[in-house]
């Protein structure tokens, strides 16, 4: 038996070698880790169980028979983060470039296949060349099993990608398929087709990292949902966000115990609303102003950001929070933040994540640009993603809440469960001056001093509807609060909404505009 024992251990030091002590060198030299170090850090300290340590390819195509390394170039398992069940498979760049073939899909397909059975959260830890190109159509087989997984567990457990090396063919859409993408600034890279392949096509000239790095996914195409510094903290990011989220469609979001210190009040509120109307700030001061201490954790803090998205605590349970940025483009609506926000409601009603939306919204983004490339269908993705929502739903309109804007930020028409506006607030068709414009044109045009005419007509429109008032006789709001009292009006509400069931008619899928 002893010689036995000592043929295994052979086994398991080879396999944690993965592809030799030089290329794991040059990994740590390019400041990453291993694929066994980042699994270390990830999961809880001695929880890791790995599964299929010792699975090889078969393939002996164009010299891979000599390159026959245990685990086929990726760490698979299961372990614990704070406690709670994850599975995790890690690619190991270090062999064959982290390729994914046959075997190494396997090792991918069981574990997500696991993470379905028993209702628990998938972490993918990306690292990979894409498709390993000796292996041949096995490989894209691979990748097409994995990307029907992620597409049959999307919405059933949470599915998490950190791409921690460059992620070229198909190593970006298993990711793309998931909830939630992060990345690495300076080692980390996703794109379809590389630099090479680019340039060889189109004739641009581009580097890997401004073809498909970190900063370019997280504020020009909006890949990634989070970046950040180096691997150490991108990990720890992968379990803040997973602190946050349930671990499967089935169960609630773990909360945290929490006691009032006897006042729910934040006078600190009735002083953000600038005096005059068209003065920009930050509605993070809101969202800060409102929830358990710094419990906001935002996600694509870097597109799109004249809306913010992100999960907050509130009296320790779990909730996701959408609000208009008036600092950014007045807070308006146009298409990549109708895209981004649709996203961020959709996950959060998948996992019964209840919705906290601030509204201070001017109204859609008007243009050419925005017309030609489809702000109608893509500013509907979020009246849609609302519409169908049936986790609990409350809006909070701090300031403007003008035109369509009003009906899509989770309007009651919509579904909402409760609608507070601040004294603040303005729901009308448009401001005041357009509306005048519009419907006093030939009045204006015709009088002596049209400029004082047009002001004139513009108190009064602001006047009739510069105000939460209207609204709230119709029933539309069902309560005008002052801001400081905000916190613990929403507070009862989530707990009145706690056991909510709204269900959607009985339909395979709804046809959401894509
Ligand atoms: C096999 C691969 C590989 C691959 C890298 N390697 N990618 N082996 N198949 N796809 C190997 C390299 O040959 C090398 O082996 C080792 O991994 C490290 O790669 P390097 O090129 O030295 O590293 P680096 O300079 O860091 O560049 C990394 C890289 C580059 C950007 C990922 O390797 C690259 O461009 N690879 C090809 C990307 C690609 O075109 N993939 C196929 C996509 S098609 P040695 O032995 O020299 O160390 C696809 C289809 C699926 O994925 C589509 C589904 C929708």
């Amino acid at each position: 038996m002893k010689d036995k024992i000592e043929e295994l251990d052979k086994k398991i030091a080879e396999a944690h070698l993965g592809g030799g002590e030089k290329r794991i060198q040059a990994q740590h030299a390019k400041n990453k880790l291993t694929a066994r170090e980042r699994v270390h850090f990830l999961l809880d300290e001695g929880s890791f169980e790995e599964i299929g340590m010792l699975v090889t390819h078969r393939s002996t195509n164009f010299g891979l028979d000599s390159q026959v390394v245990l685990g086929d170039g990726v760490v698979t398992g299961y372990g614990t983060i704070h406690g709670r069940l994850v599975y995790v498979f890690a690619q190991d760049f270090t062999v064959l470039g982290g390729s994914l073939a046959e075997a190494h899909a396997e090792k991918i397909c069981k574990v997500m296949d696991l993470a379905m059975k028993n209702g628990a959260p998938v972490i993918g830890l990306n690292d990979s060349g894409g498709a390993r190109i000796q292996e041949g159509v096995v490989s894209l087989g691979g990748y097409a099993d994995i990307f029907y997984r992620n597409t049959k567990a999307s919405g059933v457990i949470p599915q998490l990608s950190a791409i921690m090396g460059p992620c070229a063919g198909g190593a970006v859409y298993s990711p793309a398929l998931t909830d939630f993408i992060m990345m690495v600034e300076k080692t980390s890279y996703m794109f379809v087709t590389g630099p090479n392949v680019v340039k060889t096509v189109t004739h641009e000239d581009v580097s890997s990292e401004d073809l498909g790095g970190a900063s370019a996914h997280s504020v020009k195409s909006g890949v990634t949902h989070f970046t950040y510094a180096n691997e150490i903290a991108c990990i720890n990011g992968l379990k803040r966000l997973l602190s946050y989220v349930p671990q499967n469609c089935e169960e609630d979001a773990p909360s945290v115990p929490y006691k009032s210190n006897g006042s729910e009040k934040r006078e600190v509120l009735n002083t953000i609303i600038p005096e005059n109307a068209n003065q920009p700030y930050d509605i993070r001061d809101v969202i800060n102003g409102v929830i358990d201490g710094d419990t906001f954790h935002e996600v694509h803090k870097d597109f799109a950001e004249n809306i913010v998205v992100g999960f907050a605590r509130l009296a320790g349970k779990s909730i996701g929070i959408v609000a208009n940025q008036p600092a950014f483009l007045a807070g308006v609506l146009d298409i990549n933040s109708s895209t981004k926000a649709a996203r961020f409601v959709r996950f959060c009603d998948c996992f019964n994540i209840p919705l906290l939306v601030f509204e201070d919204v001017p109204g859609f983004l008007p243009g050419t640009d925005q017309e030609w490339n489809a702000i109608i269908t893509n500013g509907a993705k979020l009246l849609y993603a609302f519409s169908e929502a049936t986790v609990p739903r409350i809006t909070v309109i701090t300031r403007k809440a003008y035109g369509g804007a009003y009906d899509v930020m989770n309007s009651k028409h919509i579904g909402a469960d409760m609608n507070y506006a601040w004294p603040s607030a303005e729901i009308a068709v448009m401001g005041a001056k357009g509306a005048a414009e519009i419907i006093f044109r030939k009045e204006i045009a015709e009088a002596e001093d049209s400029e004082a005419k047009l002001i004139e007509k513009e108190a009064a429109y602001a006047e009739m509807f510069a105000n939460p008032y209207n609204a709230a006789a119709r029933g539309y709001i069902d309560e005008v609060i002052k801001p400081e009292d905000t916190r613990e009006k929403l507070i009862k509400a989530f707990k009145m909404l706690e056991n909510k069931v709204d269900v959607l008619p009985k339909k395979k899928h709804g046809n959401i505009p894509l």
